[in-house]
């Protein structure tokens, strides 16, 4: 049997680990993530607690993130330790493992890999990849159209997502993680 989730408890720290917006974008991430992984008939809890946390140390200073790393992963310290804008995935997973005592590699894993995404990802990870994009916090140009896609197909909706990032990132003259890339050149 599956162990009981405290949801009224993650959300009453992850509430005091953020600002009010990313707070607000976590719930819509968490909702979405249900409505996707009911869809798919994946672990609807799962997904809704991955949703939920999987920006808990977004607000964090740099050196914190980096610190957790470091101790408790360090072969992803010294691959991403440059790789400022992806770290708060890869501590976060470890946060959200110790700090909730959950044992579970998806939810490790869709947290981790939440902004860069990778090759071979778990349901669980696509679902979190792609709420992350498409809840209802959301109003970029194209939006619409990804969110759309999601509730049909969440394996399209994850191509499109991983190209509209890349896209996104060549705009602003900033490098492109590996594991984007591998993701990228899979399809
Ligand atoms: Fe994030
Ligand atoms: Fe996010």
């Amino acid at each position: 049997m599956e162990k009981d989730f405290d949801l009224d408890y993650m959300k009453y720290i992850l509430k005091k680990l953020v600002n009010h917006n990313r707070y607000i974008h976590s719930i819509n991430v968490s909702s979405m993530s249900e409505e996707l992984g009911f869809i798919n008939k994946f672990n609807i809890t799962h997904c809704k607690i991955a949703g939920l946390l999987h920006d808990i140390m977004k607000d964090m200073s740099i050196e914190f993130l980096l610190n957790i790393i470091k101790k408790e992963d360090n072969s992803s310290f010294n691959l991403y330790k440059k790789e400022i804008g992806i770290l708060h995935g890869f501590a976060g997973a470890i946060y959200v493992k110790n700090t909730f005592n959950i044992n579970n590699n998806d939810i490790y894993n869709a947290i981790k890999y939440h902004t860069v995404g990778r090759l071979n990802m778990s349901d669980i990870e696509k679902v979190i990849f792609v709420s992350d994009s498409v809840s209802y916090d959301r109003d970029y140009k194209d939006v619409e159209r990804l969110r759309k896609m999601a509730f049909e197909d969440i394996n399209s909706a994850v191509k499109e997502v991983c190209i509209s990032k890349i896209l996104l990132l060549i705009q602003r003259n900033k490098k492109i993680n590996f594991n984007t890339m591998e993701l990228y050149n899979s399809f």
